[in-house]
């Protein structure tokens, strides 16, 4: 079964966790294109729910089937779903690799539910092999990747500093190699000034679907955002 299936089935899968109504998140990437084109084959079903798009390529994606878009609004997101470079068995992930990661954070965050579609290729030991994007602003850029740096990883801009995010920033690739401790990681690069956001996303996919071979398989990390996460 080939690493194209395993998106599709995995996007096949969580369909069946998007409401008819309600707010949903919907992440950025190829398994999540296959999710968005699921939900647009079924627009009329999905007539009265509000579209959260964590980058312009899917906004565009979601508008071409005329589905609903929300940015402004109060409350939670029922649920987002996205993809993922790298998930390890506690289901921290490493995010990032199409640039989406802030606002996919964003999205993440504020939602009730995150679960996770990805390929069995993305599921590692140890996060680290998939180098992790981080978000810089440009003032001071040079400043912001020597401390990046200096916690040890070596760093590159994206295309030389040419990719601009949605939000009109850098991304900094940093190979940090395997990633002992992500939760450590993650809160020395969040203490960083000019570092807008980060790629680790420690404890917050609630579940993730995996396709593997020819099915998929589910795991479960959170019951609800904020109760204990499974080790
Ligand atoms: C986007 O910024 C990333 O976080 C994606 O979710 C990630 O790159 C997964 O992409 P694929 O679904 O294309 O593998």
């Amino acid at each position: 079964m080939d690493v194209v299936e395993e998106k599709r089935n995995a996007a096949k899968y969580a369909l069946s966790f998007v409401p008819s109504k309600g707010t949903v998140g919907i992440g950025t990437g190829s398994t999540v294109k296959f999710l968005i084109d699921l939900i647009g084959e079924n627009r009329e079903y999905y007539g009265e729910a509000n579209f959260v798009p964590t980058s312009k390529e899917t906004e565009n994606r979601l508008r071409e089937f005329g589905l609903n878009i929300a940015y402004n609004f109060r409350g939670k997101i029922m649920i987002d779903i996205d993809g993922a470079d790298e998930v390890d068995p506690q289901g921290n992930l490493i995010k990032g690799g199409g640039g989406a990661l802030t606002r996919e954070k964003i999205v993440a965050h504020n939602s009730e539910e995150f679960v996770v579609i990805a390929d069995s290729g993305k599921y590692v030991q140890r996060l680290g092999k998939f180098k992790l994007p981080i978000e810089i602003l440009p003032f001071l850029a040079e400043q912001t990747i020597s401390n990046i740096e200096n916690l040890g990883a070596k760093v590159n801009l994206r295309d030389n500093g040419e990719f601009k995010t949605d939000n009109g920033n850098l991304i900094a690739i940093a190979d940090f190699g395997y990633i002992s401790d992500p939760e450590i990681v993650s809160q020395q690069l969040s203490h960083i000034p000019g570092i807008v956001e980060h790629g680790l996303f420690i404890k917050m996919a609630t579940r993730s679907i995996e396709g593997h071979g020819n099915s998929v398989r589910e795991h479960v990390y959170l019951k609800k955002k904020g109760e204990g996460h499974n080790q």
